[in-house]
Parts: C-alpha cells; structure tokens; sequence
C-alpha cells in the first residue's frame, strides 16, 4: 500500500492532532505508505474539488499541543445517509480508490466507527481510532479528550465551590455526556460534590433535596452539584435545547430551580459546554492520543485491519470492528466510581 487516507470525524476534542502527529511520524519513521488527510470528514472528500490535506513530519509538527483538529470535522456527514438523502458510501470508495489510497483510518466516536465498519463491508479497509470527550466508546477503556474535560469540569467545581461558599449556595453544574455519564462522576468525584446526575440513572428531586438538606444540618454552608446533560428525572425524557436535531441542553438550570424552589436555598446554574472540547489536550490526552497513533500506524504497516485501537486494562489491544460498532460504553452502574461516589455518600439521583 503506498497511500492511506485519515479523517478525523464526530465532535472534536483535545488529542485529535496528537494522534495525526504520531501516525505520520511512525509511518514516515518506518518507510510506510503516505498519509493524506480529509477535511472536514467525508465532505472533503465527497467536495468538487476534493479538499484534502497531505500529512508529512513537515505539516504535523507542532500538533501534540495543539487543541481540536487541523484537518477539521464534521458530526454531520454520514455518507451513507447524505444531506439530500442519497447513499454516497460507494462514491467514497470511489475516491479513495481514483487517489491511490489503499486504507482509511478514521478517528472518531460511536458515530463515526459505525460509518468506518459501514465502508469497510462494501470492501474499504478501514481502522479506526476511539476520540471524545465522553468516554462512550465501546471497546476501549478509555478515549482521549475525556481526562482533558475531566480536568476542565473539576477546575470549573473548584471555582463554583469558593462562590458557593461565600454566598452559601447550591452550585449546579451542568456537564457534556449525551448517553454516558463519565464526564459528571469522574469530576464530581474529583471536585467534591454532594450530589452526581447521570444519563444512567433516573433521579429524584425528593432524593437530591434530602441529600441537600442533610449536608447543610451536618453544617456545610455550599454544595455543589454535578448534572450531566443526559440525565433525565425518573419517568422523563432527557432535555433537548433543540428537538429537532436532538441537541441536548439546560436540565442543570432546571435543576437549579427546582433545588431552589424546593429546599428553599439560593441556587445557580452554570453551563459548561464546549468550554470542555476546547484547549490544548492534559499531559494524559497527549499520553493516549499518542499511544493510538503509533498503534494504529503499526496496523497499517502490519496490515491489520479492520480493527478499532483500544485501550484494555492499561494495554493496547485491537478489537474487531463489527464487535464494537454501533454500541455505545455507559457507565456500568457497579462500576469501581460509582462505588466510591456511593461510599462517600454522594446522591447519585
Ligand atoms: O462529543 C460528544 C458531545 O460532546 C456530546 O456530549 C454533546 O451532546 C455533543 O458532543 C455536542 O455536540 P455539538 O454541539 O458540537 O454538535
């Protein structure tokens, strides 16, 4: 194979560029095949001209520290299920193929991974490597981008907590995490707060105003509570700040006001949003991101493919991909945090 193509697809998060940077640095290092990359994800590469980006250890220095992608992306583009409703997953093949590119590695969340297993049964090589913020991959212990906003949501509970305290307030914070709520347990474990809401367990208002209640008789004067933007109270859908693209949003205002309106204590809501994609990846995401690189460049001069890099008990392992497609990693309600956050007596809803 002398040409492989890489795209970088679903919400980007710190550590994308470190993982380009370490795959062409590897491939190049070893004589591999070249790496030219697609912008935007599959719009690049479905554009008239295409868009592309050659890859050489000229163009990727400088990316380990950089935050986001350079190539660009896109959590829109699924070319088998294109704007105007036509199926483009052969017209991708099509491309790659008149480029010279033997093999795609795509670097993505859930979303993304299914599309790559999509392109690999119509006869793409592809491997794929596990990106987001929410740590909801299935196959792999951890993603990079998750310790990055992990660190920002807890330095955001560090700074509600010394406002909390001085206006003796309930402190909600509102984190990223659509199905899975690794985001909101490890932060809230790691900033201190009395009360975690997840996607995976249904809360109850009486639940978490009690825990409220209680921390302030045993004379906490603040508490701080974490709500991940999936969570939804028992029998009740999640909040979508935009139904129509299923765009989540806002249950930590509400939250706020029913906390208010219910224990009768001053309480605000702070959004975090993208503030937790954005930034130059922690010294872990570098860590990981560089780590994949270098394996799924391995891949490719081994000739493995078909595979998602993945990181099992501490060891890069590779899994196939239609094991893992489509599946998303939620937090397992035995899992080790949760039996800390329970053992600390923290509300989990
Ligand atoms: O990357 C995943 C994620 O962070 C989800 O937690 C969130 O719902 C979504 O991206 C938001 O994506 P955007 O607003 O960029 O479309």
């Amino acid at each position: 194979m002398e040409k492989i193509a890489v795209l970088t697809g679903g919400g980007d998060c710190p550590g994308l560029n470190a993982v380009l940077r370490s795959l062409v640095l590897t491939l190049e290092g070893a004589g591999g095949p070249e790496v030219v990359g697609l912008c935007d994800a599959y719009f690049g590469l479905l554009d008239d001209p295409p868009r592309l980006m050659p890859l050489d250890g000229k163009t990727v220095d400088g990316l380990l520290v950089e935050g986001g992608t350079v190539l660009g992306t896109s959590n829109s583009g699924d070319p088998f299920r294109w704007h105007d409703g036509s199926d483009r997953g052969d017209l991708v093949l099509e491309r790659l193929r008149a480029m010279g590119v033997g093999g795609l590695i795509s670097i993505g969340g859930d979303g993304s991974t299914a599309i790559a297993a999509g392109l690999m049964d119509r006869g793409l090589p592809v491997i794929c490597v596990p990106k987001t913020i929410d740590n909801d991959v299935h196959g792999t212990d951890i993603t990079f981008g998750f310790d990055s906003a992990v660190h920002c949501a807890t330095e955001a509970l560090d700074r509600l907590q010394t406002t909390g305290e001085s206006h003796r307030r309930v402190m909600v914070l509102e984190t990223m995490g659509r199905d899975a709520g690794w985001i909101a347990l490890a932060s809230g474990i790691a900033g201190g707060a009395d009360v975690i809401l997840l996607p995976e367990v249904p809360f109850s208002y009486d639940r978490v105003v009690a825990k409220i209640l209680e921390e302030r008789v045993r004379g906490l004067s603040y508490n701080l509570v974490v709500v991940a933007e999936g969570a939804a109270e028992q029998d009740q859908e999640p909040l979508f700040r935009d139904p129509e693209h299923r765009r989540l949003g806002g249950v930590g205002a509400v939250v706020a006001q029913r906390i208010q309106a219910l224990a009768g204590i001053e309480t605000r809501a702070v959004l975090l949003g993208h503030l937790q994609r954005g930034g130059s990846p922690s010294p872990g995401d570098r860590v990981l991101a560089t780590t994949f690189g270098c394996a799924a460049a391995h891949c490719v001069l081994e000739d493995r493919w078909g595979v998602l890099v993945g990181m099992n008990n501490n060891r890069i392992h590779y899994i196939a991909l239609d094991e893992v497609a489509g599946k998303v990693r939620t937090v397992p309600l035995n899992h080790s945090l949760m039996q800390t956050a329970r053992s600390l007596g923290i509300c989990l809803g």
